[in-house]
């Protein structure tokens, strides 16, 4: 049996809205093997987005823990969730969210630098040429395609070597030939570094290619989806 890396105890999240609240995800409850490519799918609304903010730390839950490699990191204060998302975790957004006025080195070089790592600039030109973009190290992201961008997006998420890489509909904004692509990197690369991958896409194909598909409907897990097997 492989190791838990990540577990989600009974997770919910509620938005209140004109003082009513809502629930928009429900005791969800699930464990993610060390090395496994695992995607939450379901429909648009359904609650993917935000149980990936949860998963990650980018946002708190309700009620309900998140224990990321043996640790409970739902009530870590801001700066160690900061610390723990930029070395533990890196996450790759369907807009991108590259900064405008840094070139394509630079954006992935950010995150080694914020934590010191001498071998920033060597660690990015190696993923740049991995991606195939070394060429385009100098470009700004406006002078990049979409699939260009998500290509940077990746080196960065995986800069500091995270524990578990997360994507959120990562091919949403692309053409299909560049969406093929995009899943096939990320494939390719959760193959060679042996990180475990949690993709996040409403899109039937792409949840073929997992080893395990989560399936969340109206914020509940779909039956059986959220043991590891
Ligand atoms: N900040 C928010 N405030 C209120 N409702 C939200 C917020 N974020 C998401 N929702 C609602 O939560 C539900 C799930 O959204 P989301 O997690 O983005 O689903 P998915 O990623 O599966 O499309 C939707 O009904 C959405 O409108
Ligand atoms: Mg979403």
């Amino acid at each position: 049996m492989t190791e838990t890396i990540l577990e989600a105890r009974k997770l919910a999240k509620t938005y209140t809205i004109n003082n009513s609240a809502i629930l928009i995800l429900d005791a969800v409850s699930l464990t993610i093997g060390q090395g496994e490519f695992a995607v939450i799918t379901g429909d648009s609304g359904s609650g993917k987005t935000t149980l990936l903010t949860l998963l990650s730390g980018l946002d708190r839950p309700t009620s309900g823990r998140v224990i990321l490699a043996g640790r409970d990191i739902t009530d870590l204060d801001e700066d160690s969730l900061a610390r723990l998302r930029n070395e533990q975790i890196g996450f790759v957004f369907q807009a991108f969210h590259l900064v405008p006025s840094l070139n394509a080195m630079e954006n992935v070089m950010f995150p080694a630098e914020l934590k010191g790592d001498r071998l920033a600039r060597d660690k990015a030109s190696a993923l740049l040429h991995r991606v195939g973009l070394w060429e385009r190290r100098h470009h700004f992201p406006d002078q990049l395609s979409g699939g260009e961008k998500q290509r940077i997006a990746i080196c960065r998420a995986l800069i500091n070597s995270p524990r578990i890489l997360f994507a959120d509909e990562p091919t949403g904004n692309l053409d299909s030939k560049n969406s093929d692509a995009i899943v096939d990197l990320l494939a390719e690369l959760h193959r060679e570094q042996g990180a475990t991958l949690v993709l996040a896409t409403h899109s039937a194909g792409i949840a073929g290619r997992a080893q395990r598909i989560i399936r969340l409907s109206d914020g509940r897990l779909s039956n059986g989806s959220g043991s590891s097997c």
